[in-house]
């Protein structure tokens, strides 16, 4: 059985008559890795997303399983991908156990391993309910049961948090790296920071079609050049702090109550706090903060924006 290794997507391209909905997008999503890919509605998530599973033809470009064509019609291929899709249309007169069985059957799989991923998804005590009684969220954990039935080597997941609840979002992703321990190669996209903050360890932040910025979380930081926050609680604010700061060379700080927050290039870390902590000031507590994803991303669309 052939197993999904490296997934390269080169120089893809889709039109839809004259209007370009993805440009030119490189990247490479590597066995056992969580890739996501984060930007607004419209950037281009889903019908990237639609190449990669061959459901979509790129107009220019190719999709490629280490090198080899991807071929759509590849019946292995096929069965080693799992695909939650934007929206999921169901039979709203088949119960849950009724829609999964059906999927199973499609996919050659067990009864036994209906009820497991029925439990594995919070299902299980709704399984003989209808799906047309199904509040958003539950019809997203039959659209994720139906996509890992056939425990696939790649999940696609496509703005997968989308309808659920709080808990159910905290439940998603403890499946997700579940999943991704148990060696599940995962893609999803969102347009929620946290969520890909948490999870993703390689993010493609996508704009308008395109891949703006690409890497893990610390590579993102350092392409950006982005300050890491020191943050230091003092037992009392000297009158003169501003002059003592100056005098430090730290010229970038904001103050609030007894914490001062400095803003740190990231080279200059160990030499700021030396100086912080020379005796002079006061010192009770100190934190370093590196920037989140939220700033990151900020940054980044400020950028563009220029
Ligand atoms: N089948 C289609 N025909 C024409 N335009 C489309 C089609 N599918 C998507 N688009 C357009 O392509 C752009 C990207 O859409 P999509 O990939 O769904 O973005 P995202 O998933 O990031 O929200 C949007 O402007 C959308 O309207
Ligand atoms: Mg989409």
């Amino acid at each position: 059985m052939e197993v999904i290794d490296t997934l390269e997507v080169k120089h893809a391209q889709k039109f839809y008559g004259q209007f370009q909905a993805v440009k030119d997008i490189n990247l490479t999503i590597k066995k056992g890795e969580i890739y996501a890919l984060l930007g607004h509605n419209g950037a281009g998530k889903s019908t990237l997303i639609k190449m990669i599973l061959g459901l979509v033809k790129p107009s220019v470009g190719m999709i490629g399983i280490e090198g080899l064509n991807y071929d759509v019609k590849n019946k292995e291929i096929k069965k080693r991908v799992g695909y939650l899709p934007e929206r999921m249309n169901f039979y709203d007169n088949l119960t849950a156990w009724e829609t999964l069985s059906f999927y199973a059957k499609l996919k050659g799989i067990t009864k036994k391993r209906c009820e497991e991923v029925l439990e594995q998804v919070g299902l299980s005590e709704a399984r003989h309910r209808r799906v047309g009684t199904f509040s958003k969220g539950m019809q997203q954990r039959l659209g994720l049961a139906q996509a890992i039935i056939h425990r696939p080597d790649l999940l696609v997941l496509d703005e997968p948090t989308t309808g659920l609840d709080p808990i159910g979002i905290l439940e998603l992703k403890e499946m997700i790296r579940n999943w991704n321990k148990e060696g599940t190669t995962i893609l999803f996209s969102s347009h929620n920071l946290n969520d890909v903050e948490e999870l993703a360890q390689q993010i493609g932040i996508m704009n308008r079609g395109e891949i703006i910025a690409q890497g893990t979380l610390k590579e993102l930081q350092n392409k950006l050049g982005m300050p890491t926050k020191i943050e230091i609680d003092l037992s009392v604010i000297p009158d003169n702090l501003e002059k003592i700061l100056v005098e430090k060379q730290i010229e970038t700080f904001q103050v609030e109550g007894r914490t001062i927050s400095i803003d740190c290039p990231k080279d200059k870390k160990t030499q700021v706090i030396a100086a912080v902590m020379d005796g002079v000031l006061k010192v009770l507590d100190l934190r370093l903060k590196e920037p989140g994803l939220n700033s990151i991303y900020q940054r980044i669309m400020e950028e563009l924006a220029v």
